[in-house]
């Protein structure tokens, strides 16, 4: 998979649409503060490491993705952001270590969001085209999953042509 999105990386721009972010960027928008360091999972060549700094203007955003050329890339075209290569399974992050992770069209591993993720820390999965995007999860499956690892606050937004799922780690007693 890495050597695919190696290739496809100096093109991935061109092949995204008006509304491709639509469904993170109104997840976002869910979201209440305070978010001083937030993640993009799986970021590609960083349009929602992008998104992030434009909701949260004070925020340091990093953006991790697995494939150099992407990250090479997102250094080019998102300098308000941070990017490091690194695989989402075993995320180069200690734990607790932000206030948000989210991810766009991205395969969620959730051990890892969890543990990532401080406590009232707030998570993202959005699917550009919903079922249609070639990496989908039901949002039902999702919450399930998100459940079982202890996360509340779910919500399920619908924009453009996508969806997303927002959780939170619950905040100490
Ligand atoms: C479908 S693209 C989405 C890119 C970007 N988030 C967007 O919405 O435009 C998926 C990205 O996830 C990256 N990726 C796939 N598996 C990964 C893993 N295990 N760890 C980190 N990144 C991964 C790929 O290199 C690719 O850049």
């Amino acid at each position: 998979m890495r050597r695919q999105f190696d290739r496809i990386a100096p093109v991935w721009d061109t092949m995204r649409t008006e509304d491709t972010l639509a469904p993170y960027q109104a997840a976002l928008g869910r979201i209440s503060g305070p978010i001083q360091h937030a993640l993009d999972v799986g970021t590609g060549t960083g349009a929602g490491a992008r998104a992030i700094r434009e909701r949260f203007p004070t925020a340091d955003v990093v953006g991790v993705d697995v494939a150099p050329a992407m990250i090479a890339e997102a250094r080019k075209l998102v300098p308000e952001a941070t990017f490091v290569e690194g695989d989402a399974s075993e995320l180069p992050f200690d734990d607790e270590s932000f206030d948000l992770a989210a991810h766009s069209n991205m395969i969620p591993f959730l051990n890892e969001t969890a543990r990532v993720l401080r406590r009232g820390g707030w998570t993202v999965f959005a699917f550009s085209s919903g079922p249609e995007t070639p990496i989908w999860v039901e949002p039902d499956r999702l919450r399930k999953e998100l459940e079982r690892r202890g996360f509340t606050d779910f919500a399920e937004i619908s924009a453009g042509r996508g969806v997303a799922v927002v959780a939170r780690r619950p905040a100490p007693n």
